[in-house]
């Protein structure tokens, strides 16, 4: 039988432990992907016990606390608008892909919480996927009005009943979270435009504009 191993230079590490500061009475550990291209080593699982009466209730909070108050000079992560709107925070926590800012710590079950970037992308920086395909292929939909009619000279007219069909389709923020899910794109991403990209192309394609 055929066994499959990862290259050495990309197996996981452990890491280093940054205990909770003396006197923290509630604390849960979190365990954090980081990888430095720069430094030629492997990438590592390093684990912070984070003192939970010192942080929000958001594994974003969580991650500021340890940027802020433990790890501040190296840790590196994406955020912007802490409310699920910019995409920006996607991350893989417990298993999942989802929003750091709005995926609750006590959601995650288990003893410590672990936090990896989007899968099956090239990572730039510890929590820091690389998603110039991803929004590549993002422009390569055009995603904006094409109309074979003359502009209107004010706005651009739609029934309510043509603008409802936008409904489920215009609330992608591209966070990239259902893409980077997606077995077919992991395999097939240079080909394969992937569910979110494929949503926004149907959603301009059926706007009656
Ligand atoms: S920071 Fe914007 S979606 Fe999380």
């Amino acid at each position: 039988m055929v066994e499959l191993t990862l290259p050495r230079n990309s197996k996981v590490q452990s890491g280093k432990h940054w205990p909770a500061p003396a006197g923290a009475k509630n604390t849960r550990a979190f365990k954090v992907y980081r990888y430095d291209p720069e430094t030629g080593l492997n990438p590592r699982w390093d684990t912070y016990d984070v003192d939970l009466d010192a942080c929000g209730p958001m594994v974003l909070d969580a991650l500021l606390y340890i940027k802020n108050s433990i790890d501040r000079p190296t840790l590196a992560f994406r955020r912007s608008c802490r409310e699920g709107v910019c995409g920006s925070c996607a991350m893989n926590i417990g298993g999942r892909n989802t929003l750091a800012c709005t995926h609750g710590h006590a959601e995650t079950p288990g003893k410590a919480v672990q936090i990896s970037p989007l899968p099956h992308l090239p990572v730039v920086k510890d929590l820091i996927p690389d998603l110039t395909l991803f929004y590549a292929q993002y422009a390569s939909i055009e995603p904006w009005l094409h109309t074979d009619t003359p502009e209107p000279q004010s706005e651009w007219l739609q029934s309510t009943e043509d603008r409802a069909k936008l409904d489920g389709l215009y609330e992608c923020i591209l966070c990239a979270c259902c893409s980077t899910s997606c077995p077919s794109y992991w395999w097939n991403g240079d080909k394969y435009l992937g569910p979110a990209v494929l949503l926004h192309a149907y959603r301009w394609l059926i706007d009656s504009r």
